[in-house]
């Protein structure tokens, strides 16, 4: 939980804890981003459960970004990075994700986990250039346009030596 500027602060822009009273701006921005977006029920159900969710503003007090992330036992799973469709490739999407790196860090995570959708460009260039490592598939994870699904690319970023070991035997499918 941030209320001071995060130490990944890009200029002007910070992130705090999400409310139920974000939801109305967070929904027309994920209905923005995804062609398959959470419901209103999947984020009211995470702020129930006391997930990490926060969300990024300008100076202006324009919501540019949010992440939701569910803490586990020993290790993070992101669920959901969204940055403005029209405010990408500015460095929102890497400040929260380094601040949610920190946050598990200092939690004693071994590591922090993700599925992102295969045909993701944008999401697995992100992953990758923050250290995550692709370690598995989720066959037909997500919806698809025509009945189809896609393939979950699997994503790990181990955040303390010895993290592999302690982690070798998570379940991908
Ligand atoms: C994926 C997403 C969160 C990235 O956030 P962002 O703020 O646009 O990305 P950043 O500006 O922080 O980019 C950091 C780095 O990621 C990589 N990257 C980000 N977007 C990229 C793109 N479209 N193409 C290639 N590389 C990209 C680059 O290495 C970039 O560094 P650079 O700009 O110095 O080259 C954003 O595009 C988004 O919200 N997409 C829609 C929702 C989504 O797919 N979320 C992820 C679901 S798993």
């Amino acid at each position: 939980m941030t209320t001071a500027p995060a130490r990944h602060a890009t200029p002007a822009a910070w992130h705090r804890r999400m409310a139920s009273s974000d939801l109305d701006e967070v929904l027309a921005l994920e209905v923005a981003a995804y062609s398959f977006p959470w419901s209103r029920g999947n984020f009211i159900d995470s702020l129930a459960a006391g997930y990490l969710a926060w969300v990024r503003h300008d100076e202006q007090q324009q919501l540019l970004a949010y992440c939701i992330a569910q803490p586990g036992y020993q290790e993070t799973h992101l669920l959901n990075l969204t940055v403005a469709p029209a405010l990408q490739r500015r460095g929102h999407g890497r400040a929260l994700l380094l601040d949610l790196a920190d946050w598990a860090r200092q939690r004693g995570d071994a590591a922090l986990w993700l599925e992102v959708r295969q045909s993701n460009t944008a999401g697995r260039a992100l992953y990758a250039a923050s250290g995550f490592v692709e370690v598995g598939l989720r066959r037909g994870y997500y919806p698809d346009v025509h009945q189809r699904r896609e393939d979950a690319v699997v994503m790990r970023l181990a955040l303390r030596p010895g993290a592999e070991a302690t982690i070798a035997g998570h379940a991908l499918d």
